[in-house]
């Protein structure tokens, strides 16, 4: 078989370990790169052998040999590039968050629906094998019906500043950028329940703290401390329709001790840590047991997980498999993340039409 010609859009931080999961694949040739930055996109082209570069992505899409692309741009711009493929043709593979508002998420939605291709969002927590292992106890009920989960993911200093920190770019800070992981990865193992409230908080008290000293974080390709618009911590109470609750805080920057990721899950049965260690909690013969599964990767395996994101994405585009996380997950993800910042602003909460 021919292998299956790929094209990244956005050639910043994030896309190294797309390209390396592309590279690592059998079938697949990395083909074109496209990024406003001309000379990033050359760099990126060299070092992963693909042919063609473009610093406008209608020009790579036009390429009637390209079977999918990876879109790792700038939040903003992932529905109209999303749509621009999907009506090219092109199976897309999206970065999260799927983009900015519920608006542009039901627009990408109609374009998956249209184009009948396959749009994958990049929720990539899903395709971790420690979520995986954890998800066969889940749909075996080992836990029972899981009604509680708790969620956190605090930075103390970590504002990646450049296009993260800019509201019109980004549509947010922690909550858009990290919230929609942890959220994500509580929702998918809860079974996915619909929604019927939110109750959120945001601040923006500290600002990017760019006086620090002597800590390294996660930066934007560009990164640029002049300008932040987004909030610094955000909380939230997510109400489900079974009668389930979420409750998540994410932070970019927070006088907090150091830095904690966690997530949790309660239920009927028993119990599940995810992060920042895979952990069962259950009950036999009226003793409680903390069971460790003996797995080579306890947390995420970021380079593993990336690696399984694109396989999947391959074999999905193919048909062979469903995808773990359809363009109808992005578009729940986003009337949560969006309703937490309307609910924010607000000071009032949330109800959706149930
Ligand atoms: N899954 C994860 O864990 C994870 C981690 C980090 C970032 N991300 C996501 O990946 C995306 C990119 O983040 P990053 O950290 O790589 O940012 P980055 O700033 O390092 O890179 C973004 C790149 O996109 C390019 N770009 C922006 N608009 C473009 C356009 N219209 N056409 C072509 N190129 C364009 C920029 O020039 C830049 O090179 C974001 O959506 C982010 O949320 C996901």
């Amino acid at each position: 078989m021919a292998k299956l010609k790929i094209g990244v859009i956005g050639a910043g931080s994030i896309s190294d370990v797309h390209f390396q999961s592309y590279e690592n694949h059998p079938d697949v040739e990395i083909y074109a790169i496209c990024d406003l930055n001309e000379e990033r996109a050359k760099a990126k082209a060299a070092r992963y052998g693909a042919t063609k570069t473009f610093t406008d992505y209608r020009e790579l899409l036009a390429l009637p040999e390209i079977h999918g692309v990876s879109v790792c741009t700038w939040n903003n711009t992932h529905a109209p590039i999303a749509i621009a493929a999907l009506d090219a043709g092109k199976h897309v593979l999206v970065e999260k968050p799927l983009c900015k508002t519920v608006e542009e998420a039901l627009e990408v939605e109609k374009a998956v629906a249209r184009s009948g291709k396959l749009l994958q969002v990049g929720f990539v927590r899903r395709y971790a094998s420690n979520t995986q292992t954890l998800k066969k106890f889940v749909d075996d009920g080992e836990f029972g019906e899981i009604y509680y989960a708790k969620a956190s993911c605090l930075r103390r200093l970590g504002n990646p500043g450049g296009w993260f920190s800019d509201v019109e770019r980004s549509g947010g800070g922690p909550l858009i950028d990290l919230g929609v992981h942890v959220i994500d990865i509580c929702w998918y193992l809860m079974g996915r329940p619909k929604v019927v409230s939110v109750s959120g908080n945001a601040y923006n008290k500290l600002g990017n703290r760019n006086n620090v000293q002597g800590l390294s974080f996660y930066k934007a390709a560009d990164y640029d401390a002049s300008k932040n618009t987004v909030e610094d911590l955000a909380n939230a109470l997510i109400r489900f329709e079974n009668g389930a609750s979420l409750m998540v805080d994410v932070s970019f920057t927070l006088h907090a001790k150091k830095d904690e990721l966690y997530v949790k899950l309660f239920g009927e049965k028993g119990g599940a840590e995810l992060e920042p260690e895979l952990q069962l909690v259950l009950e036999r013969h009226n003793t409680i047991l903390n069971a460790t599964p003996q797995v080579d990767n306890l947390s995420f395996d970021f380079k593993d997980a990336f690696q399984q994101e694109i396989n999947r994405f391959i074999s999905a585009s193919l048909g062979e498999k469903a995808t773990l996380s359809p363009v109808q997950d992005g578009v729940e993800m986003m009337k949560i993340l969006c309703a937490i910042y309307e609910s924010a602003a607000s000071g009032k909460e949330i109800r959706f039409d149930t």
